[in-house]
């Protein structure tokens, strides 16, 4: 018994002095040692990963757990990061890659993108930056990238819309609501702002139970 608790005490201790939850241990702090609140240099960044941890120690905790929360105990979360990352790629080598960027513009409901990957309706970007959901249009016009952002972005429909660059492609996000007129609003406010697709999100039948998120006020609207 008193082993079982032991090795239970020494198991927490270990963990707590490295987050590592939904990062992977590459080295990020050792290399920045950045104070909470401090900003890395983007040119710095060397990959995917290192936004997290980026966003982690310069974002208030307020704003970071707005974006870094899942259900209840967030054991599906937890359990999604890793089966996510038990699917391998297979290698295929004596390939012809000479021409594999070539590949990438594909189109999506008819529409022509560089890319065959969007940004996603992730919700008030204004939490990352004040900025931050105007340079989402702006980067998504720049690399032809599809943006769709949610009917909670920070900025309005039609304030996005006023910062789309001409012929830019956007997606309106949008949940059902139980009173039909205001979802037709919705539906009529995407077109009148010129959006070419709405986008129906379908696994949000009740709003999540987002403990860690409820904590700082940041819990569903
Ligand atoms: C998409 O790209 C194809 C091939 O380059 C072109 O023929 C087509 O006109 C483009 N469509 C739009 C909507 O720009
Ligand atoms: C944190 O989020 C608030 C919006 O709730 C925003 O006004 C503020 O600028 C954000 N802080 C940072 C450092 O981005």
């Amino acid at each position: 018994m008193l082993s079982s608790v032991l090795s239970l005490s020494l198991f927490g201790g270990a963990f707590a002095a490295r987050l590592f939850l939904n990062e992977p241990d590459i080295g990020f702090d050792e290399f920045f040692n950045l104070a909470d609140g401090e900003l890395a240099s983007l040119d710095d960044l060397v990959g995917l990963p290192d936004f997290d941890a980026a966003a982690r120690r310069y974002m208030p905790i307020r704003n970071y757990t707005y974006y870094r929360n899942g259900a209840a105990g967030e054991w599906s979360y937890r359990n999604n990061l890793e089966v996510f990352n038990r699917y391998p790629i297979r290698p295929r080598t004596m390939i012809d890659i000479t021409n594999i960027e070539a590949s990438l513009p594909t189109t999506i409901l008819g529409h022509n993108f560089s890319v065959p990957f969007f940004i996603a309706p992730c919700a008030r970007a204004g939490f990352g930056n004040i900025e931050g959901e105007k340079g989402l249009v702006e980067a998504a016009a720049a690399e032809n990238i599809l943006y769709i952002p949610s009917l909670y972005a920070t900025l309005s429909t039609a304030e996005i819309a006023d910062l789309k660059k001409k012929d830019q492609v956007t997606f309106q996000q949008f949940y059902l609501d139980s009173d039909e007129a205001a979802t037709q609003e919705v539906f009529d406010d995407a077109k009148a702002n010129g959006h070419q697709a709405i986008v129906f999100t379908i696994d949000s039948p009740a709003d999540g139970n987002r403990q860690r998120a409820v904590r700082y006020g940041v819990g569903p609207e």
